[in-house]
């Protein structure tokens, strides 16, 4: 009975009744249950209007409520990221990761989703959000959203008719339990919460973030179905939250189970269905895995590398130098995100050291892989000095000196602790500053299909130094990036002898010839990169 309700997936207008004929309502709860819309939805591919090549670009990370306010209420929105994304193309990139759009109970980082079908009335409307990807895509930039199948808010419709009585049709739905389990440990909690009513639901991030029951298919065929929502109005892509949890098969078997990996291969074929669409998966603890899974997932791990091999350490450059030889070249590789754990603000993990800075940067935009850039990472935005945790990392985006950049009201958050240096009016005046630095490198990526396409080659460490190649067609970057406060010499062999190298980085290098064994020297500033590409 309960699942020919489910299978049968009644319009969101029939629900209630539907909810009626199935049994439920009732139960703990003494008014009318909630709807939601659980309506089918067929693929209809708008297509894509992207160059055929933007996945291989550069992206950025947006918190929406963060990057720009255009009404005053002092809570970033749809319309203002529109209205900034001629910046965004200046800067060079071909990707947008929107952190969640849809409304949420937790009212900030959005990972609490309510509604999977509309958007978060504070961020505007759904037409704002066409209006945002009609934009976005006449820049040639693609708009990829946070996808949250692992877990809903509480306060989701579902959830409250599923927590309601056990005879409710969306029972199902959630994990439920007549009593405590015992022996689980998830990320140093207990992930089981009493629902007050005798039972036990999961909920691996916090009492308010039920795990949906992703071993029933009416769930999983209802996340399709939101899926197809987003992508039948030309959104091309999805960054899907926290794949590691989808599934728990017991205390010690909750991470990174094989039904997650199935869960997610179906995900990129339903995505690979329509035209050009890129899907990333976050699972800090299996990356490499589900990159295959899901077509791309974030390098988590090797940012720590990437950075210390900015600091000098010699062990990270060896790590960084071989890091894509073995993993796939479509990781999603980052400094730094919107979670702590992944680390502080780049600027903060440096201590404000420029050089430095610099050298993580072009690590990450040079070597393989899709670099996502957190938003103000660019300008060198610190975190709040006044904040700790996540909100720390979560500042309005520095456009001005001061928080007048972002709204004309009072902003949500306090502001960035370098605002009064580090913020983009300043910088796009100064041709040697941090974001003019981004700027260059991002354009030498997209202007070399071997650094934004190509294979990685001849990875090597010596001390600070780390060479490389990235080869595409007919064309070979080499790439030396001296991390050392020394200047240094790099020996590059295996060439073809006797042949020019062009230089291509930094614009006042010069090109170089090898020798007669096919030998390049390549002298190198301290804390310094120098690209030169060879054609055939
Ligand atoms: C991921 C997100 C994080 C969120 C959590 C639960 O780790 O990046 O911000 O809180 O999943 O959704």
């Amino acid at each position: 009975m309960k699942l020919r309700c489910l299978r049968a997936r009644p319009a969101a207008a029939l629900l209630l009744l539907a909810l009626a004929a199935c049994g439920g309502g009732g139960g703990g709860n003494d008014g009318p249950l909630p709807t939601f819309d659980t309506s089918a939805v067929a693929a209809a591919d708008p297509g894509s209007p992207l160059p055929a090549d933007w996945r291989s670009g550069v992206f950025a990370e947006i918190f929406v409520r963060a990057y720009k306010d255009s009404d005053g209420d002092g809570i970033g929105d749809l319309r203002g990221l529109t209205a900034q994304l001629d910046y965004l193309r200046d800067l060079g990139v071909s990707g947008l990761w929107l952190m969640p759009v849809m409304p949420s109970q937790d009212g900030d980082h959005g990972y609490a989703v309510t509604d999977y079908r509309t958007i978060e009335p504070r961020y505007g409307s759904l037409a704002d959000f066409d209006e945002l990807l009609r934009q976005a895509h006449a820049r040639g930039i693609g708009v990829v959203i946070d996808y949250v199948m692992n877990h809903s808010a509480a306060q989701h419709p579902a959830f409250v008719n599923s927590r309601d009585s056990s005879a409710n049709p969306w029972r199902d739905w959630y994990v439920w339990q007549p009593s405590k389990p015992g022996g689980w440990n998830v990320f140093g909690a207990d992930p089981w919460h009493n629902a007050g009513n005798g039972y036990y639901y999961y909920g691996a991030f916090w009492d308010q973030m039920p795990d949906f029951n992703l071993k029933n298919a009416a769930v999983v065929g209802w996340h399709h179905d939101n899926l197809r929502f987003w992508l039948n109005r030309g959104v091309d892509g999805f960054r899907f939250d926290a794949v590691g949890n989808l599934v728990e098969n017991g205390p010690s078997a909750w991470e990174s189970q094989p039904q997650n990996y199935v869960l997610m291969d179906q995900v990129r074929q339903l995505a690979g269905g329509y035209a050009q669409r890129y899907v990333v998966c976050e699972s800090p603890a299996n990356p490499i895995p589900f990159a295959t899974a899901c077509g791309a997932a974030f390098a988590f791990g090797h940012q720590f590398d990437v950075i210390n091999a900015a600091k000098g350490d010699t062990a990270a450059v060896q790590a960084v130098a071989g890091y894509f030889a073995t993993a796939p070249l479509g990781m999603a590789t980052f400094a730094s995100n919107h979670d702590s754990f992944a680390g502080q603000r780049l600027w903060d993990q440096l201590g404000g050291d420029q050089a430095r800075y610099r050298m993580a940067a072009a690590t990450t935009l040079l070597q393989p892989g899709t670099p996502f850039i957190y938003y103000g990472e660019e300008i060198g935005m610190a975190g709040a000095a006044s904040l700790t945790g996540d909100p720390k990392l979560r500042t309005p985006m520095s456009w001005s000196g001061t928080a007048a950049g972002f709204t004309s009201g009072t902003p949500f958050r306090a502001v960035s602790a370098n605002i009064a240096t580090q913020n983009v009016a300043a910088q796009q005046a100064d041709p040697n500053s941090l974001l003019n630095y981004y700027k260059a490198l991002i354009s030498l990526r997209r202007s070399l299909p071997s650094l934004s396409q190509g294979s990685y080659a001849a990875g090597s460490a010596a001390g600070t130094l780390l060479t490389f190649q990235r080869v595409a067609g007919g064309e070979r970057s080499v790439v030396v990036i001296n991390y050392g406060t020394a200047p240094a010499t790099a020996t590059v062999g295996g060439l073809p002898a006797g042949t020019v190298l062009a230089n291509a980085f930094p614009p006042s290098g010069t090109d170089l010839s090898t020798d007669a064994g096919g030998t390049l020297s390549v002298p190198v500033p301290a804390q310094s990169v120098r690209v030169l590409v060879l054609r055939s």
